[in-house]
């Protein structure tokens, strides 16, 4: 029976929803541009070994703290050490502001899938704009704001429905959804001429960038090998708070970034063979998912090229959505754990809709200032401090403030997400033991095989690492 909290309603169930919540635009978009940008298989080896030291280390603490306390992020902080509840709530705004930028980012992506739906029936889904429709989109206010809230409502519904009768309901239809249509694109792309290239790019052993500069590959791919695992802002640990007692967490914590990564790789031979097959540059940003993607399914014509971009865009909006129901509920759980704590009925309904509400006005700037192309509905945050369009093109302005989404970006996936999760693996590693998780994982009566390995990961790999990504993130933001 589900409690008042919620309840998964089986593991797998929990694990879609988790590795729903980790697969997003980070795999998707972030990933295959990074790659390829960073030495391609040389990042793939740093990002690999980032990803079993300190990833599933951290992935499992966030599980363990969780179902230990039985509370979402700033309850188990309290229950745990009071002191240290000021971690909790940095991973609660962290979520907070990246769900923002990320709803409007899905709804871009929701314009595109319709976009394709429409042009399937031979109608123009593009507002006369043909390849042209990225810069118009991003100036169309109108529009960016209808998508966005379109967006952010489907989130809103889900959330709303719980643990899970939404969000594991969801997450089970749409996650299973996602590997088919992605295998199809892979097939549909690897059979085309010319797409080789795009695996070469990607795979092809280059250690000229760790040799020139390890450090930056370093923090590239950990920061986002960070972001892309749902890591240091409480979500795992809400999720994990979900989940019944006799369930392996030590297996769970190992499975979701697997499948993470591999969901990654997939997309990589999806977008970069797709890229070089059909006369695109790989490019970088935001381009790459939206201006580059859509010459991509325009130079492949037809009928076919609306069906590809139809399915592909549908896919990272399934993508998009079952990480944004995760942060929206990472924040909403802390809410209704609130009420519960004060004997009331958690008003999850309630909750959700008070936080979607707000963080769809924090937002609204990300959606209205084209990307700080300049000139915008509303001024990026370096026009309002004085600089220029001009300043911009000539490197004058750090990239903290060259767009309100590199600024809320800036604050949580740079400082909040490493400085939570680093003080995070401290407390586990130093302050409360690393009993904790020993405790947890046996509870259901497995064994903590790799009990020394978390050990070290927890005292030592991860601390170090996350201070790395900490300094490196500031740096590069500055
Ligand atoms: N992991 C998601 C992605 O790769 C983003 C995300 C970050 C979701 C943090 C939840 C928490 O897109």
């Amino acid at each position: 029976m589900e409690n008042k909290r919620g309840s998964w309603g089986s593991n797998f169930g929990f694990l879609m929803a988790a590795v729903g919540s980790a697969v997003g635009l980070g795999n998707i978009w972030g990933f295959p541009y990074k790659m390829g940008s960073n030495g391609g298989f040389a990042f793939l080896l740093v990002y690999l070994l980032l990803a079993a030291f300190v990833g599933v280390a951290v992935m499992l603490g966030e599980l363990a703290m969780g179902r230990k306390t039985g509370q979402s992020t700033v309850g188990a902080y309290k229950q745990l050490s009071e002191k240290f509840v000021f971690v909790g709530y940095f991973g609660t705004l962290c979520g907070f502001l990246i769900l923002s930028f990320y709803s409007v980012l899905g709804g871009m992506v929701l314009r595109y899938a319709i976009g394709y739906l429409i042009a399937m029936f031979g109608g123009d889904g593009w507002a006369g704009q043909g390849t042209g429709f990225f810069g118009w989109l991003l100036y169309d206010s109108g529009s960016m704001l209808l998508f966005y809230a379109l967006f952010s409502i489907i989130t809103l519904v889900i959330v709303m429905g719980g643990v899970k009768g939404g969000i594991e309901k969801f997450s089970s239809v749409a996650m299973p959804a996602l590997a088919a249509l992605l295998l199809i694109i892979i097939i549909y792309i690897a059979c085309q001429p010319g797409a080789v290239d795009g695996y070469k790019f990607v795979f092809k052993p280059n250690f000229e960038p760790l040799k020139n500069d390890f450090f930056g590959v370093l923090k590239t791919a950990a920061g986002q090998m960070f972001f892309s695992l749902s890591l240091g802002m409480g979500v795992m640990a809400t999720y994990g708070s979900y989940l019944d007692k006799k369930e392996n967490l030590q297996k769970n914590a190992v499975i979701i970034p697997f499948f993470d990564t591999l969901i990654a790789l997939m997309a990589a031979c999806a977008v970069m063979p797709a890229c070089a097959a059909f006369g695109v540059d790989f490019g970088a940003g935001p381009g790459l998912l939206f201006a580059s993607m859509q010459t991509v399914f325009a130079n492949m014509g037809g009928f076919i090229g609306n069906l590809m971009g139809f399915l592909f865009y549908f896919l990272v909006l399934i993508a998009a959505v079952t990480s944004s129901i995760s942060l929206l509920e990472g924040t909403v759980a802390v809410l209704n754990d609130r009420n519960i704590a004060k004997g009331k009925e958690p008003a999850r309904k309630k909750n959700s809709l008070i936080i979607a509400g707000l963080i769809f006005i924090v937002g609204i700037p990300v959606a209205l200032d084209a990307l700080g192309s300049g000139g915008a509905a509303v001024p990026a945050p370096y026009e309002l401090l004085g600089f220029t369009v001009e300043d911009l093109g000539a490197g004058l302005v750090p990239v903290a403030i060259d767009c309100w989404l590199d600024l809320y970006d800036c604050l949580s996936e740079g400082i909040f997400m490493p400085l939570g999760a680093m003080i995070m693996s401290i407390l586990i590693g130093w302050v409360w033991g690393t009993k904790l998780v020993k405790e947890e994982v046996e509870a259901g009566g497995h064994t903590y095989k790799a009990a020394k390995f978390f050990e070290i990961c927890f005292k030592f790999i991860a601390p170090i690492g996350l201070l790395i990504v900490l300094i490196a993130q500031i740096q590069s933001f500055f």
